[in-house]
């Protein structure tokens, strides 16, 4: 049984478009249902609309306050009958109305090893600072920006040499290989949250094949197919 999903994006939708592979490929517990864009010039929407899946735009500024279009969004989720919301590059901050509605089912992806440079530059953030070793994270979301609890992280090396382009293009590789990863242990009910921890129940299944992968460290592990 897959559970239904909705895809909320604001820009190119590569993170999306690895769902819709790991979809595509049967590996995916999602139906993806409805992939919703802020802005309707996002390619993520064309990626989507190419494989038959429902797009909405919603328009942040066509809204007078946060809690209308926050109002607007939950709707139009409800209305395409998902229950888990994935955030792939949503570049909006959802208020408590929106959370409430989908409580401990929203995962964000975020271009930095959490709690270390959380918000919208996370990547020059990190390479500017001069991290030997930075990331990406999924965690689940709550009412503060990029702080809920963390389901995986991966790791990889940065350079004296990176600007936030070369860092943010070894980080977003496993982006890519995370984030199905983790919304694939969401749908299947694997993981449940007990205060700030994320537990994963263990299943039967082999670990991935890592090979094309650059030097990196993944935490839970990658399954098979991921
Ligand atoms: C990713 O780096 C993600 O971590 C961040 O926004 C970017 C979205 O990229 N939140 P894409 O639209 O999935 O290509």
């Amino acid at each position: 049984m897959k559970t239904p999903v909705a895809v909320l994006i604001s820009g190119s939708g590569s993170n999306l478009q690895a769902m819709l592979d790991k979809a595509a490929a049967g590996v995916l517990a999602a139906d993806i249902r409805l992939v919703l864009s802020n802005r309707g010039d996002a390619y993520g929407l064309a990626r989507a609309a190419k494989c038959g899946i429902p797009t909405a735009v919603v328009e942040h500024g066509a809204y007078p306050c946060r809690e209308a279009f926050d109002t607007a969004l939950v709707a139009a989720i409800r209305k395409s009958g998902a229950e888990v919301v994935v955030l792939a590059g949503f570049m909006r901050i959802l208020g408590p109305g929106f959370v409430t509605a989908f409580s401990q089912r929203i995962l964000n992806i975020h271009p930095a090893l959490l709690p270390s440079f959380p918000g919208v530059h996370g990547q020059p953030d990190a390479a500017r600072h001069g991290v030997k070793i930075s990331g990406c994270t999924v965690h689940f979301v709550d009412e503060k920006m990029d702080h809920g609890p963390i389901v995986i992280q991966a790791a990889v090396p940065a350079h004296a040499e990176d600007d936030g382009k070369a860092l943010g293009g070894r980080i977003l590789a496993l982006e890519h290989r995370i984030f199905p990863q983790a919304v694939h242990w969401l749908c299947t009910g694997r993981l449940s949250i007990v205060g700030r921890h994320v537990r994963l129940a263990p299943a039967d299944v082999a670990p991935a094949d890592m090979s094309g992968l650059g030097p990196c460290l993944v935490n839970p592990p990658l399954e098979q197919g991921f």
